[in-house]
């Protein structure tokens, strides 16, 4: 099968699990790039990277590369494709286009210029054009420029693969599913320890952890741009599935999803009846400022209020609270907290031991492992001791 380079897209922070997971697919040749990760692979590997991938946004397959010192030459160059290979008469299509740099400094600008060349080379070659459909077009071309750099791609994915198809539903403040399984790889979950997601809110992470711990395909749900190409392979597509389907293993372990709020209960278990895992979590309405660890350890992934959206009395003593509490009621865990609230994370009060820069949508936060075991290890810090926030300044 023929080899060429593809692009897979994501979050900022995200990049070196996304590698990892793209080499255990089998991709090669795997580079970091900032919020992507190139690759080698063949059209199998494509649409298994859609099928499969947890912490990627979008396949791109690059098909030209050039140099533009203004719009006349993006335009030519455009218009040099071939695109009778990847579009025909009666599809319709949409240009993606993003710049970087002082040549071209309208993205939209960018796109309407390609799209002229595009339909320049139809018309002259065929009389006739195929039509634009921004919002749901059977082909999406993806136009990168940075400053001269230009480099034009098909997207295989079409809507992002964050939406997996299950969330139909959900509250208020969501973290995204692809920065969700982002958190829960890079936790180094081995599938087997207690999962408590103890604020749930649409139950994204109690989800992912499931269709995780089960290698449940994230694209069972939904569709992607990759089914209208031309090279269409619809016999492999289905070798693909079917491998999947028979890579699904059992889950024996415990997921706990509980949430404060009834409503949030309610969506949570719908939305994981639509992704097929409603039987592996435990939901519960519950205070988490009341709960406590069910068994030996295990895993607690959160994202409280940030305050940003939600609204919180005092969010600086509610995540006291939590600290707290993590500390008395939930010992020998690991938990991992997101927040896009730097300043309330400080009235944790335990000492991280790992501290990650992420984004949820636009804003900037950080993940941080405590440890909740008493300090027994060598040389090091009591994680359980109680530290001042203004004793870090
Ligand atoms: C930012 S949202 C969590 C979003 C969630 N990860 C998702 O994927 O939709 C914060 C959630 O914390 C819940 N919450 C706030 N205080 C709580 C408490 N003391 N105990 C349990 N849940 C709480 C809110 O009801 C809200 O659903």
């Amino acid at each position: 099968m023929n080899t060429f380079d593809l692009i897979a897209t994501t979050q900022f922070g995200l990049e070196e699990i996304l590698a990892a997971e793209l080499k255990a697919l089998g991709a090669e040749n795997t580079e970091i790039l900032n919020r992507a990760v190139k690759f080698t692979g063949t059209l199998e590997l494509l649409y298994k990277s859609n099928y499969l991938l947890r912490t990627c946004l979008k396949i791109l397959k690059p098909i030209a590369t050039f140099e533009a010192y203004n719009e006349t030459q993006l335009y030519e160059n455009i218009k040099k494709i071939d695109w009778s290979q990847y579009l025909t008469l009666q599809q319709t299509f949409a240009i993606d286009g993003t710049t970087s740099g002082e040549v071209f400094t309208h993205s939209k600008f960018v796109a309407l210029k390609s799209k002229d060349a595009i339909v320049d080379q139809f018309r002259e070659n065929c009389g006739v054009r195929p039509s634009i459909d921004p919002e749901d077009p059977d082909i999406r071309i993806n136009i990168h420029i940075s400053d001269i750099n230009c480099s034009v791609s098909i997207d295989s994915t079409g809507v992002p693969l964050n939406k997996r198809g299950y969330r139909l539903e959900q509250t208020f403040a969501p973290i995204s599913e692809v920065l969700a399984a982002g958190i829960i790889l890079l936790s180094g979950w081995d599938r087997k320890a207690d999962f408590y997601d103890p604020m749930c809110g649409s139950g994204t992470f109690s989800i992912e952890a499931a269709l995780l711990a089960q290698n449940i395909p994230n694209g069972q749900l939904r569709k992607f741009l990759f089914e209208k190409w031309t090279n269409f392979d619809a016999v492999l597509w289905q070798t693909v599935k079917d491998e999947a389907e028979k890579a699904i293993v059992p889950f024996e372990g415990k997921i706990y999803a509980t949430d404060l709020d009834k409503t949030a209960i309610e969506i949570s278990l719908q939305n994981a009846r639509r992704a097929g895992v409603a039987a592996n979590i435990e939901f519960t309405e519950a205070d988490f400022l009341q709960s406590k660890v069910k068994g030996e350890g295990g895993l607690i992934v959160m994202n409280p209020p940030y305050n940003e959206r939600l609204k919180n009395d005092d969010i600086v003593e509610f995540y006291g609270e939590v600290g707290t509490h993590l500390k008395h009621f939930y010992n020998g865990c690991d938990a991992w907290i997101i927040s896009g609230n730097l300043e309330a994370l400080k009235f944790i009060g335990l000492r991280p031991s790992r501290k990650i820069k992420l984004f949820n949508g636009q804003l900037e936060c950080r993940l941080q492992k405590y440890e909740l075991y008493r300090g027994s290890k060598r040389g090091g810090n009591d994680p359980l001791q109680i530290i001042s926030p203004t004793s870090r300044r």
